[in-house]
């Protein structure tokens, strides 16, 4: 059984990929930077995957049982659907898509649309509908961290911030276990932070300040120029969400699936101290 991982570069793919060869599965990477994928997993076969030119890489698929999508937003659903497409023609059988929390509320929005061409593709499958990532903290906000604040049109809202390492578990079982055909999980970490909350808790992680900057809608719009407009607009209205509340839910999918408390912030930023300090 062979499963191939899109965005192998991307967050939940490389904590999936490193999950997967950890369980001994056979694993095929599929990376639009292949360099970098072939460093970070030395010994994995990494294949030239690009989400812009699906149809170039879907040689990719030969003898794959499994398949797992992340694809950039602002791709989605036009690559996700020709990638299914040619899963579907590869005899592929089984696909995990990476989705996001509320994606059913908006039947029009990208994600959703992929996500009912999955569930009408004859394949098996599982949407996995996580909330905000700890790691966007690591990533996205890392230079600015080092800085020593961080900036999001979020507000005082409270979001339960989810670790990858968490979704790539969730992952590992939809890709290898039976049982979860059919199933979309809403997924959350353990408890609701705003971002103030978040920033005190780096600020503990690293011994040494670090503060959210709350901006305005028109802001992040601004600091968007050059990301595509769907981009844009699925970020203002996700932000939008949160000033107004909306998440905050905690879901309890994360502790049934895995039989194990989901790992909080406290131990996520512990365990990235050192990226954010580095530069400092
Ligand atoms: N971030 C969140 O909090 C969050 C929450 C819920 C859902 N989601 C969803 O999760 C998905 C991934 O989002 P993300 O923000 O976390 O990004 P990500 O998975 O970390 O993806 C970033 C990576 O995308 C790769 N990439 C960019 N363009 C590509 C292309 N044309 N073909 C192949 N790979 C490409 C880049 O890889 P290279 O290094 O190879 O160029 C880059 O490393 C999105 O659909 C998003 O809606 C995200």
């Amino acid at each position: 059984m062979t499963i191939f991982v899109a965005n192998a570069n991307g967050k939940v793919g490389q904590d999936l990929i490193a999950a997967l060869t950890a369980g001994g599965h056979d694993v095929r990477i599929g990376a639009r930077d292949v360099a970098r994928a072939r460093a970070a997993f030395p010994g994995v076969a990494v294949v030239p995957f690009d989400y812009d030119d699906v149809a170039a890489g879907t040689a990719a698929l030969d003898g794959v049982t499994a398949v797992f999508t992340a694809a950039p937003s602002w791709l989605v659903p036009h690559a996700e659907l020709a990638l299914l497409e040619a899963a579907k023609a590869r005899g592929v059988r089984r696909i995990v898509k990476l989705s996001y929390l509320g994606a059913e509320l908006h039947e029009e929005g990208g994600h959703r649309i992929t996500e009912k061409a999955i569930e009408a593709s004859g394949l098996e499958w599982t949407v996995l509908r996580p909330t905000f990532f700890n790691q966007n903290f690591s990533t996205m906000h890392l230079a600015s961290i080092r800085d020593g604040a961080f900036y999001e049109a979020a507000g005082d809202g409270a979001s339960a911030f989810i670790d990858t390492r968490d979704i790539a578990a969730v992952a590992v079982k939809a890709l290898t276990e039976a049982g979860h055909h059919g199933q979309a999980y809403a997924l959350t970490g353990p408890e609701a932070l705003t971002r103030h909350e978040a920033a005190a808790k780096l600020s503990a992680a690293l011994g040494r300040p670090v503060r959210y900057v709350p901006i305005d809608d028109a802001a992040l719009r601004q600091a968007l120029v050059g990301v595509p407009q769907s981009q844009i607009e699925l970020l203002s209205g996700l932000f939008a969400a949160v000033r107004a509340g909306h998440t905050a839910g905690i879901t309890d999918t994360v502790r049934t699936l895995l039989g194990r408390d989901p790992i909080g912030f406290d131990r996520y930023a512990a365990d990235h101290a050192a990226l954010w300090r580095d530069a400092a």
